[in-house]
């Protein structure tokens, strides 16, 4: 049965492109992450204006921790001001805030703004905003096997009732639902390691601009190229 998609009900995006943006204009790659985190706030009012329920960002990955260090701390820092200036306008605009990712590995200071904002907005109900923190698709999906393995090996499930709903109740993304559309911005063609099982019937938009060029026109402009898709399912 074909479907006809409306408003999409959670958007992903692959914030991409920070470095080369700063780079074409002679200034330091943080400017450009700076600039990003103005993105941010651009299309969480675009949401809202367009009705999404979820909009997760992958703000940092997995892999990321190998970029240089000078890099990863001042990620961080730009991370915990994000997060100390956004509660007044997440609480004024009714937004709840989760994290999914590899918290641990975040530093202490961050996991605490982290702790403080998710419990602070957690009765939110206008939108959610899902920031992937030091966030892989492949470690996630690990951890829900290796925490169905533990389940087995104690007994508690039968192996032979592992089955898609329950491996997907083992992901970090349990309570929210798959995105429908994905968006990367500067042009690549890649996933890198995001939502690698909850991608697996997204409709997917690429879009040239940078990440800190990227705003609320570009977002409406990938939902109306959603909407003109055609979401089959594996059907006919
Ligand atoms: C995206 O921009 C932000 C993060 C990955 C944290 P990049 O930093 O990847 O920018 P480019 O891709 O090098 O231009
Ligand atoms: C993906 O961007 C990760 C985030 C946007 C946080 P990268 O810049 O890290 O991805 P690659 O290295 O181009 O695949
Ligand atoms: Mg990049």
């Amino acid at each position: 049965m074909a479907t006809y998609p409306s408003i999409p009900r959670h958007v992903a995006i692959i914030m991409d492109g920070n470095g080369r943006w700063a780079k074409e204009r002679g200034r330091p790659r943080l400017d450009g992450h700076r600039s990003g985190a103005e993105s941010v706030t651009e299309v969480l009012k675009g949401c809202i204006e367009l009705g999404i329920d979820y909009l997760t960002l992958y703000a940092f990955s997995s892999e990321n921790w190998s970029r240089p260090k000078a890099e990863v701390s001042a990620l961080m820092t730009l991370l915990n001001q994000f997060l100390k200036s956004k509660l007044k306008d997440l609480d004024r605009q009714n937004i709840r805030l989760l994290c999914i990712g590899q918290l641990d590995r975040l530093p202490t200071k961050t996991r605490e703004l982290i702790q403080r904002t998710v419990a602070h907005t957690a009765n939110h109900a206008a939108m959610t905003l899902v920031l992937a923190l030091s966030y892989g698709g492949r470690e996630e999906i690990v951890a829900a096997a290796r925490s169905l393995a533990c389940d087995a090996a104690a007994g508690k499930i039968n192996p032979a009732d592992i089955d898609n709903p329950l491996f997907a109740s083992r992901l970090q993304t349990a309570d929210i639902p798959d995105p429908d559309l994905l968006i990367r911005t500067s042009g690549e063609m890649r996933v890198s390691n995001f939502l690698l099982w909850q991608i697996s019937y997204a409709e997917m938009v690429i879009v040239k601009k940078y990440w800190p060029e990227f705003g609320r026109e570009d977002l409406s402009e990938a939902v109306a190229e959603y909407q003109r898709r055609h979401r089959r399912f594996g059907a006919l």
